[in-house]
């Protein structure tokens, strides 16, 4: 599949690529009087580029024409430092006018199955669907060390990649904390993916997805290059050394 390398000088200019390009979305939604529906990711990389939006790009983003949706939740209450939902609102969603009704969050806090289920069927009745899985516009996701994409982990992936179903529970190979994410079918499924990667410590796993098929094949953030949609890996230079 084809993919799109987007290289910037540093983090801080790679998140604001990423900002720069949800604005836009958002913008062209809103002219045609529809929704932007984006499912965002947890972890320190987006933590940033949301804390940017928030500070820059508050009174640039027609909010009211952004749906928002988590990419994977841990199992915590929203105001644990450890929630996803939790990081975005404190760096982003407390500073917008965003409507509340536009907001779908994972209830972390809930059972994991019953979550798992009730989340899964919020899709279905929110988004449009196509292929048996529902469509996002936009889905914002990350990779771990060891290649994780979402809550999709090496020892779980064959699992969570081929699973039926949208959303899927899963758990945290090292603590064990049990986590709520959407699948690789769903987010294949999208209709634009946005990998935002930085720092030197995922350059060696970015040359194995970008130029060693056989090895990428391990790595669960690799099978997003099955991607229905068009792929884009907004990249700082640290995560991009090494790359031709
Ligand atoms: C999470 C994620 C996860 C994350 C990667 C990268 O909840 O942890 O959604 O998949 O995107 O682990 O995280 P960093 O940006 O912190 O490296």
């Amino acid at each position: 599949m084809q993919y799109k390398l987007h290289i910037y000088s540093d983090a801080e200019r790679t998140a604001r690529a990423v900002a720069e390009l949800i604005l836009e979305k958002a913008l062209t939604k809103e002219k045609e009087g529809k929704k932007l529906n984006l499912a965002v990711s947890g972890g320190s990389t987006p933590k940033m580029l949301f804390t940017l939006m928030g500070e820059e790009f508050e009174k640039l983003i027609p909010w009211n024409s952004v749906r928002f949706f988590w990419v994977d939740e841990r199992c915590v209450e929203p105001k644990n430092t450890e929630s996803n939902f939790g990081m975005t609102y404190d760096a982003l969603l407390q500073r917008t006018f965003i409507p509340g009704e536009n907001i779908y969050r994972i209830k972390g806090e809930d059972f994991p199955s019953d979550e798992a289920e009730r989340y899964q069927k919020v899709l279905w009745e929110v988004l449009p669907a196509k292929n048996n899985y529902p469509v996002f516009d936009l889905i914002l996701i990350g990779m771990g060390e060891d290649g994780h994409t979402a809550s999709i982990f090496p020892y779980n992936m064959n699992e969570l990649l081929n699973s039926e179903f949208s959303v899927e529970v899963s758990k945290h190979p090292e603590s064990g904390q049990k986590r709520i994410t959407l699948t690789g079918g769903t987010l294949c499924n999208a209709e634009q993916i946005v990998v935002l990667v930085n720092g030197s410590s995922k350059a060696d796993l970015i040359k194995i997805i970008v130029n060693k098929e056989n090895e990428a094949k391990f790595l669960p953030i690799a099978h997003i290059l099955n991607s229905k949609g068009t792929l884009d890996f907004y990249l700082d230079e640290d995560a991009a050394k090494g790359l031709e």
